[in-house]
């Protein structure tokens, strides 16, 4: 099964009706099973998948291979819910690569796809929306760059960056893409390019005036203890969950084996 409606009707229908949208990550058949009776929104497989499912540094090792692996698990695993998937680090660098990458992902089971860009990457954008396949763009704190940034630094405190902020935004939604997603932006700059915008804003770590909001699940659940970003917080300590269950097991078999069972 899948979605009744397209996920830019979905979003912009929210919008339009004051309704925020509750987006969370999902890498996994059981997250996606989960989120979606709880009542979440949309699913993203984000490709921070690289950091709290793989154990890779930062996002720029993720493949499109392990974006469509993931992707797949997570369309198995949802009803009716949209499913939004990032195209990963160096696999839309023009029009024509985007385009075919995003297709893998389409195959895979996403709905619509996100990439990192915003005036840099309108060409992209425009070609996505001419084949068909819906895009989000994500802009304010790009973690695919973290290389070049050296680091992860909040967006549109200078004047001059809060400009480039509202440009981008007003780009990408010229350029077709459906939503905008904003990481670690200013809130009042997030603010204004959400009052600014016709095109549904979701934003991460950068205040309350968005359309909605998304995080990392791993994030939320406390599923990833050794990193949580300031701005989230957990409602649940599924990590140490696990490690009690796993030092009652642990030590049950030792002293009076099979008694776990
Ligand atoms: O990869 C991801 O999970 C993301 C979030 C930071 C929004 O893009």
């Amino acid at each position: 099964m899948g979605p009744m409606i397209s996920l830019a009707s979905h979003m912009h229908a929210m919008k339009a009706r004051s309704e925020k949208v509750a987006m969370l990550t999902a890498y996994d058949y059981p997250t996606a099973r989960l989120l979606e009776e709880s009542g979440v929104d949309v699913l993203l497989v984000g490709d921070s998948l690289g950091m709290v499912v793989l154990g890779f540094p930062d996002t720029t090792h993720v493949t499109l291979d392990h974006m469509a692996h993931h992707t797949r698990a997570v369309a198995r695993g949802r009803s009716t819910i949209h499913v939004l998937a990032d195209l990963p680090y160096a696999t839309y660098s023009t029009p024509h690569t985007a385009v075919a990458s995003a297709k893998v992902l389409i195959d895979a089971g996403a709905d619509a796809v996100k990439l990192e860009g915003g005036r840099s990457h309108v060409p992209q954008i425009e070609a996505l929306t001419a084949a068909g396949i819906p895009v989000m763009a994500h802009i304010g704190m790009m973690p695919q760059s973290v290389l070049t940034e050296g680091g992860y630094r909040i967006k549109g405190k200078t004047q001059e960056e809060a400009d480039r902020l509202l440009e981008d935004a007003a780009a990408v939604q010229k350029a077709g893409a459906f939503g905008l997603l904003l990481e670690l932006v200013v809130p009042a700059v997030t603010a204004q390019i959400t009052r600014s915008s016709a095109i549904p804003t979701i934003g991460i770590g950068s205040g309350p005036d968005c359309d909605g909001q998304v995080l990392v699940t791993h994030d939320l659940i406390g599923m990833f203890p050794w990193f949580t970003p300031r701005f989230v917080r957990p409602q649940a300590q599924t990590a140490s969950d696990i490690k009690r269950a796993a030092t009652l097991y642990v030590s049950q078999t030792k002293t009076s084996p099979g008694s776990a069972e």
